[in-house]
């Protein structure tokens, strides 16, 4: 059996035709568009493909956008001060500062130098906490942990009372999207486990899921056996394994042996072209909701 494909870029396409018409709306109620600067430091090819999409995106739906490009070699200081700047501009609802920075850089500091009302991303020590507690303490659940809820739950998958397996224990998805799958709440309710590097038995953990989910950045790391037949599998890696001799673009793997998945699993999502597309959707739903939470003043 071949296992149903959790299409991300149609399910994407989806959610940015709902955001354009939410922006129209707020056109016409407040007389604004929705403000948005990502920050990028230095030249990471991945970085600044994934920066370029960003801003594509938020044009796309009429944004305010900016993409503030600064050289790998701006001081700290500079960094935080440009950061003040927007978090003073009116015209400017969500802050994202691309990760990872330089190392003289303190990621820490540059995070929680984010207006937290601003920040998009959800990474805000103050967001954090906002989404441990759940419901509707949630101010911005953050990009990818929220698409790959919006994937369950637009793909029909039961997660109540599911076992659900999250593969990595990183701030941005591991963690994040534990709590939000243990939460009582809709795409949720489920039993979570974390595994990571230190994990004794990967391979009985992965075998128990209902619902995989993989972000540990390791091409192929989950193998095909270590998958329940008929459960869903959500990959989020995005590993670049080489270039395309022809195209010169990126050759993207995921951390699932995908070819062999497939023929195990009930749902997959396909890498790329599955988990990515949403992280941007959600970015932009978030920095809608701010506009909307700035405009009306709450
Ligand atoms: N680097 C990898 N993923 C992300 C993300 O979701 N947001 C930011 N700011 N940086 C990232």
């Amino acid at each position: 059996m071949t296992a149903e494909l959790i299409k991300g870029s149609e399910i994407r396409n989806v959610i940015l035709e709902e955001l354009k018409a939410d922006v129209q709306k707020l056109k016409a109620k407040h007389g604004i568009v929705p403000g948005l600067v990502t920050i990028l430091v230095g030249e990471n090819p991945a970085s600044i493909s994934y920066v370029t999409l960003k801003i594509k995106t938020a044009h796309e739906l009429g944004f305010h956008e900016i993409q503030d490009s600064q050289p790998v070699d701006i001081s700290e200081s500079a960094l935080l001060a440009l950061i003040d700047k927007y978090n003073k501009d009116p015209k400017i609802h969500g802050i994202l500062v691309q990760l990872p920075l330089p190392k003289h850089i303190g990621e820490k500091k540059v995070i929680t130098a984010i207006d937290p009302d601003k920040d998009v991303d959800g990474f805000h020590p103050v967001n954090v906490g906002r989404l441990m507690i759940g419901g509707d303490e949630v101010l911005y659940p953050p990009c990818t942990p929220a698409g790959i809820q919006e994937l369950l739950i637009r793909s029909g998958t039961a997660t109540s009372g599911a076992e659900v397996v999250v593969v990595g224990r990183s701030n941005i998805v591991g963690k994040p999207i534990a709590v939000m799958m243990a939460q009582k709440a809709k795409g949720a309710d489920s039993t979570v486990t974390i595994v990571h590097t230190r994990t004794k038995n990967l391979e009985f953990h992965c075998k128990r899921a209902d619902i995989l989910i993989v972000a540990a950045g390791v091409p192929n790391l989950v193998k095909p056996e270590w998958i329940k037949p008929g459960a869903t599998v959500i990959d989020v890696g995005v590993n670049r394994v080489g270039v395309h001799p022809e195209t010169k673009k990126p050759i993207l793997k995921g951390d699932v042996d995908f070819d062999r998945a497939k023929e195990i699993a009930g749902k997959i999502t396909p890498v790329p072209g599955g988990v990515g597309p949403m992280t941007i959707a959600m970015l932009m739903k978030n920095t809608v909701k701010s506009a909307w939470l700035h405009a009306e003043g709450k």
